[in-house]
């Protein structure tokens, strides 16, 4: 036992020591040349796949067909189908049938959207001739199976927009019985893999016709627009899918990190198309050069060419076809799910750091903000409150009195969020053990015995979430009494969930491991940490019907719906700062909306510096949260002290400001998938100028940020895209769109505009945390386009309660022209939330004297009634520095819940 202890102490020790000194450990990660089925797979040649699909039948509205190996006589195992959903989304299965030993290979379940069979299109024949079969998929679209050799693709008149297998490199390693002799065994570093079901790879190549670029498959640290891996020479690894902890990641690198999101977007001038593979097994994808394949480079210039491969399942596949990059992320959410709808308090301010030590250190940091007249919504507590990282338990000596603390906070409106990992302490004397073991509910070792791993606990098991009947034990755990010293403002953070294993392959769990009905981990290795926060906020769904917010690590397809996710352990330096961008940006458009980096970077001590450039650019994140390694100095935002502290409260106010937008942003992202944090090409998809951009990005489609990514920089270039003025929106001053501009930067905040045509609602008075602002008056800033039009939304709810899905909500259209702003219901759903919020300031940008000649009243008209509000030339903060023709409407004092209008005169 002493022993055991020791070691455990040794393990974590060496892991801590690696975790701060060292840079990312490669060797501790497999190569695909290390890979025999990454390898092999590379090693394919085009055209050289030779199946092909036998004559189509209709069955119950859906294609099938057998795909036969070319020379194969009667080997017809594999069922292709293809399934057609409402709204232009195709689906392509291939399984094999007939597995010796009648065990099926693995299909996810729990990531499709319930009632995704009531939006099946029924399928008929259209034609069938010179070996084609032609079927409907949406307006426009049609989909062929080319029989021989055997293709799928998707047409829009004569055009093709997305083909499978084109390029003839679909291979699909049916399982089989073991022949004598043959040896199943891999090996990697100390760790052996059994591989009991033996070579089980599938791989296919995947067109994208007329893109210029391709983006998407999370989560790595890299650019938005994903770079070629192989062209005519080797370039680089594959894009990696495969959920690890990976320790000091590597800014530009196509390695994978805590999440995998197999979904991939094209776009062009042309159009945007996806497509997404729905296989948790490790996947590998190679974005292919022009000319890879022996074609004429003007030939392969037409499109993008992909080769995606995994270890094991079976093909299901999603083809979207756009025709924008919105109508992609909808099609796309459509089958997974959109963001569920985040409590109000989580997107304020967090402030996290491993660890904030004992209670006395949370009261001191609580009470810091507000001498500090700083706000904030939630502090965290990692691992170290735990007694002896044992979950769901707190440490009698610095915690003794969670619900007190809890309690404290509560007071002032603000939340905590606290850890859980799914690593298990094994540990006869922790009930939650003990009930574990007793149940069985532990994953299996290949042997059949609970696996015991080695994580910060020490000796370790993890529980088999993937089966329903343990996440619904899990869940329980969360209720206020079985959680003993959670209160009601108590969330969670559910880390190390890829699963993260010191002493595990690859810092992982073994892919021969099992789960419940025997599925081996290799099956769904990308999903466990899916299931695990699944689970979890399940567990605080039941509570009492509030909105859970539990934060992941690891993420797959679907995440989004359950919660948020971050982008892990990234590094205290301007590169990270950078990455940081295009990381969120690449999991919004692949639909996980609810996410940001670690502000300040997590390893190493930033410079105040890039302290304060972190939270300029944070505050903009969906997520914002600061956060630091347990190593690091402390950084809370008084520490740098003047003038950084400042300029940190002035980011972190910024945010405060804008929860009113973000929040309506939210709300469509719940209700459309389509990303909080955009990039450019997302509203301006006919710009190529836009494609590979990823140093700028929108907030809805009204923001433009561009962050500072250098050390002491006072010039900065910025696009503004678009044929609609800009207004800074610290000064007002207009920019034209369509150009690239030099502009002077000062250490004051980061340069941000909001477009011509868009109206932003805003919270402008400084409080102590969100849920004081409930019943503050509203600014809503108006910025004119060159029709001296403008619109925008304001959506509210309770912020915490399931009400809105009856009704309870408020969703208002702003609508300005001809000199008046008009307020009406933009939904007919919303009934009976009630608010005391009033306008207390409207600030128009870009008036056009001539057109509105000396504004200098303004006629307010609600409930029937006229009344005259002032105009001042600018509201006093801008007025100073105020280059533009702006107005401030005074103390309309109208309802946010009603209809009416503001003309100015
Ligand atoms: C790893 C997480 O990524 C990090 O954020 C956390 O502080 C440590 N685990 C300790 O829990």
């Amino acid at each position: 036992m002493v022993r055991s202890f020791a070691l455990a102490a040794l393990v974590v020790f060496v892991f801590l020591a690696l975790n701060t000194v060292t840079c990312f450990k490669s060797e501790e990660f497999r190569k695909c040349q290390q890979t025999p089925f990454c390898k092999d797979s590379r090693a394919r040649k085009p055209g050289t796949s030779g199946f092909r699909a036998s004559p189509a039948e209709v069955v119950d509205g859906f294609v099938q067909a057998r795909l036969i190996p070319e020379n194969s006589t009667g080997s017809d195992n594999l069922v292709l189908k293809l399934i057609v959903y409402q709204g232009g989304v195709l689906r392509i299965k291939v399984d094999q049938e007939n597995v010796p030993g009648g065990k099926k290979r693995f299909e996810v379940p729990d990531v499709l959207v319930d009632g995704l069979e009531k939006k099946r299109l029924w399928l008929q024949r259209i034609t069938a001739k010179d070996g084609l079969s032609t079927f409907y998929l949406s307006s426009g679209h049609e989909v062929v199976l080319q029989h021989e050799p055997f293709q799928v693709y998707v047409t829009r008149g004569q055009e093709k927009l997305v083909s499978i297998n084109g390029k003839g490199l679909f291979h699909f390693e049916q399982r089989r019985e073991k022949q004598e002799g043959e040896n199943w065994e891999e090996h990697f570093r100390s760790h052996t893999d059994s591989r009991p079901y033996g070579p089980q790879s599938i791989g296919f190549d995947v067109s994208f016709h007329g893109a210029e670029h391709v983006y998407g498959i999370p989560e790595r640290a890299t650019s938005l627009a994903l770079k070629p891996t192989r062209g005519t020479e080797e370039h680089s690894e594959p894009y990696r899918l495969f959920n690890l902890d990976v320790f000091e990641y590597l800014a530009e690198s196509p390695f994978g990190l805590y999440g995998s999101i197999p979904f991939m977007l094209s776009h062009g001038s042309k159009r945007t198309s996806g497509f997404f593979w729905l296989n948790a097994a490790e996947m590998l994808v190679d974005v292919l050069s022009p000319g890879w394949d022996g074609a004429a480079a003007e030939e392969s210039k037409q499109g993008i060419d992909t080769h995606w491969f995994a270890e094991a399942g079976i093909v299901d596949a999603f083809v979207f076809v756009g025709p924008g990059p919105k109508d992609v992320v909808q099609q796309y959410t459509g089958v997974t799910g959109t963001t569920a709808m985040p409590p109000f308090f989580s997107i304020g301010y967090h402030q996290c750091r491993w660890n904030y030590k004992d209670e006395a250190d949370v009261a001191q940091v609580d009470a810091k903000f507000d001498e500090y007249d700083i706000p904030y919504d939630v502090i965290w507590l990692d691992i170290e409150h735990t007694d002896g990282k044992r979950y769901f338990t707190w440490d009698p000596i610095t915690f003794p009195t969670p619900k007190e603390m809890q309690a404290k906070l509560e007071a002032k409106g603000r939340h905590m969020v606290a850890i859980v990992d799914p690593h298990i302490k094994r540990d006869e004397g922790f009930a939650l053990h003990k009930e574990a073991t007793s149940k069985g509910y532990y994953v299996k070792n290949s042997h059949g015995s609970d696996y015991d791993g080695w994580c910060w606990p020490g000796s370790s098991s993890y529980p088999d979430l993937v089966n329903p009947e343990i996440r619904a034990w899990w869940a329980e755990k969360f209720t206020l009494k079985n959680y003993v010293g959670s209160t009601s403002i108590l969330h969670i953070w559910n880390d190390m969930n890829e699963p993260s294993v010191f002493n595990g392959p690859e810092v992982s769990m073994p892919r021969d491991n099992l789960h419940y009905n025997g599925i081996e981990h290799r099956d769904v290795h990308n999903a466990y940490g899916y299931y695990f926060h699944m689970a979890t906020t399940q567990g605080l769904r039941n509570r009492e019907g509030q909105r859970p917010f539990v934060l992941s690590r690891a993420v797959f397809a679907g995440t989004q719906k359950i919660g948020p996710i971050w982008t892990g352990d990234n590094t205290a330096d301007w590169e990270q700062l950078r990455v940081s961008v295009p990381m969120i940006l690449s999991l919004g458009i692949t639909g996980i909306a609810f996410t940001g980096a670690d502000v300040g970077g997590f390893f190493g001590n930033p410079s105040s510096e890039l302290l304060t450039r972190w939270y300029q650019l944070g505050a903009f994140y969906p997520f914002f949260r600061a956060h630091a390694h347990l190593d690091t100095k402390r950084r809370e935002p008084w520490i740098p002290g003047e003038p950084y502290t400042s300029r940190i409260r002035e980011a972190i106010h910024t945010r405060y400001t804008l929860l009113p937008y973000y929040y309506t942003l939210f709300r469509e992202a719940h209700e459309t998938g389509i990303p909080v944090m955009r990039p450019l090409w997302f509203e301006h998809p006919n710009d190529p100028e836009t494609f590979a951009m990823d140093d700028e990005f929108l907030i809805g489609d009204a923001l433009l940020v561009r962050s500072v990514y250098t050390e002491g920089s006072n010039l900065e270039t910025v696009y503004l895209p678009g044929s609609e003025p800009w207004f800074d929106i610290k000064t007002g001053q207009s920019f034209n769109g369509g150009k690239t501009y030099k502009l002077a930067v000062s250490q004051d905040s980061i340069p941000a505009f909001q477009r011509g045509g868009t109206i932003i609602p805003r919270k402008d008075r400084f409080r102590r945390s969100s849920s004081q602002m409930v019943d503050d008056p509203y600014t809503l800033v108006i910025a004119l386009n060159s029709t001296q039009e403008a619109q925008g939304e304001l959506y509210i709810d309770d912020g915490k309660s399931y009400e809105f899905e009856k009704g309870a909500f408020i969703h208002r259209r702003f609508s300005f022209s001809g000199g008046k702003l008009s307020s009406s219901s933009a939904s007919p759903a919303s009934k009976s939330y009630k608010t005391l919020s009033t306008v207390e300031r409207i600030i128009i940008l870009g008036l056009d004297a001539k057109k509105v000649p000396a504004a200098h009243r303004a006629l307010v008209e609600e409930g029937g009634q006229d009344r005259q509000a002032d105009i001042e030339a600018a509201p006093p903060v801008l007025r100073a520095k105020l280059k533009s023709n702006a107005v401030a409407v005074r103390l309309p004092n109208v309802s946010i819940d009603k209809d009416w209008s503001i003309k100015v005169l």
